[in-house]
């Protein structure tokens, strides 16, 4: 029988706490469609603050974030944007800028550590001679932390030199910055420096914080009324927002200060995981709150019987492929959840347990 749930299939799974709970019920609000709700333009402008941009706008969701910000960049047709073939815009956002947008993606390999080669990176930009035949390049987009690549940093060197690219080109640089607060903890470097070269960030709310709901996005005031309109166009006006805005100040102020919890669990996690035969771990990779695993072949387990074992001990973790598995750490998993886990998944080697599988 399962005695406790832990779920690790993602840090959207937190649950407002009770004092978020109590910030929504005491919330001050008004209409942020007719005019400016008092509690959304706290938590904006809190956030353009710690962002260092000059203005930010509540939208609902990282997707409706990432869309805006690309659409404010690209707002003459044929228009492309360059971006990782392996990112979050590209792969799990429905292709929104180019089915909504009608913005050409220009995709370049994103490396194991979510980064792109700077010089592929300048190779994907179209010559403004040939642009009869050519779109137009308009934008590059990063991702800090990587999520596909298992939450990897991307280093402020390395944001500061692809900023110096798009200046080059005459480009814009957009950060989907999902959980860009993680990449700032484990890299030791102040949020706003390490945004320093963007022009707008899209900052999620939802996640490693722990809001129940919404993202921000950040940049110059031209790019926060544009965005605003934008936002109303896709219907992301929201009324009486004041309600989730609540939340999200709490976030804000209460859980950055756990981000680096989460990261010494998904340490402590990803070292014990390796150490079980039969899963593998590059526990150097993990350097936030995302754990991708492997279950060896020779263990003669597959992923989807393991996470099948998993779930009936209460253990909750995303299925990502015949042999790969992935688990999130995120603030409402505590450290005896984490040897809970563990101990579940050390009761024995996988080759023992695919013999203990067959019998049940
Ligand atoms: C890197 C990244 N960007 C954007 C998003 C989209 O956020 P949302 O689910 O709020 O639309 C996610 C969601 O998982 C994400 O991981």
């Amino acid at each position: 029988m399962v005695t406790r749930t832990v779920d690790l299939r993602s840090d959207t799974v937190t649950r407002p706490t009770e004092e978020m709970r109590a910030a929504m019920v005491t919330a001050e609000v008004d209409d942020d469609v007719l005019a400016h709700d008092p509690t959304a333009f706290l938590l904006e402008s809190e956030m353009a603050k710690i962002m260092g941009k000059e203005a930010a706008l509540f939208v609902p969701s990282g997707t409706m974030g990432n869309l805006i910000s690309v659409l404010v960049h690209c707002d003459i047709r044929a228009s492309e944007v360059v971006l990782g073939d392996n990112s979050h815009i590209h792969i799990y956002e429905n292709g929104g800028i180019a089915t909504i947008g009608g913005v050409h993606p220009r995709t370049v390999k994103n490396n194991e550590d979510g980064t792109m080669d700077i010089h592929s990176i300048e190779a994907a930009i179209r010559d403004p001679a040939g642009e009869l035949l050519f779109p137009t390049t308009r934008l590059i987009c990063l991702e800090n932390t990587h999520a596909n690549s298992g939450g990897r940093c991307l280093s402020v060197e390395y944001t500061d030199r692809v900023g110096e690219v798009a200046k080059k080109h005459g480009l814009k640089l957009h950060i989907d910055g999902a959980r860009i607060f993680n990449a700032s903890v484990a890299l030791g470097v102040p949020v706003h420096r390490l945004v320093q070269a963007a022009d707008s960030v899209s900052v999620c709310l939802s996640k490693g914080l722990g809001a129940p709901v919404g993202s921000v996005i950040v940049g110059s005031e031209t790019f926060i009324t544009k965005a605003r309109r934008l936002r109303k166009t896709l219907g992301g006006g929201m009324r009486q927002v004041g309600i989730l805005c609540a939340a999200a100040v709490v976030a804000l102020r209460k859980n950055l200060s756990k981000l680096e919890g989460d990261h010494k669990k998904a340490k402590i996690l990803a070292d014990g995981l390796n150490q079980i035969n039969g899963l593998r771990v590059d526990a150097a990779k993990v350097e936030t709150n995302i754990i991708y695993f492997k279950v060896m072949e020779y263990s003669r387990m597959t992923a989807e019987r393991l996470c099948k074992y998993l779930k009936d001990h209460g253990i909750l973790v995303i299925y990502e492929g015949e042999f790969r598995i992935r688990i999130v750490l995120h603030h409402q998993i505590s450290a005896s959840d984490v040897q809970y886990t563990l101990s579940c998944f050390q009761v024995t080697n996988l080759a023992h347990m695919h013999i203990h599988l067959c019998v049940y």
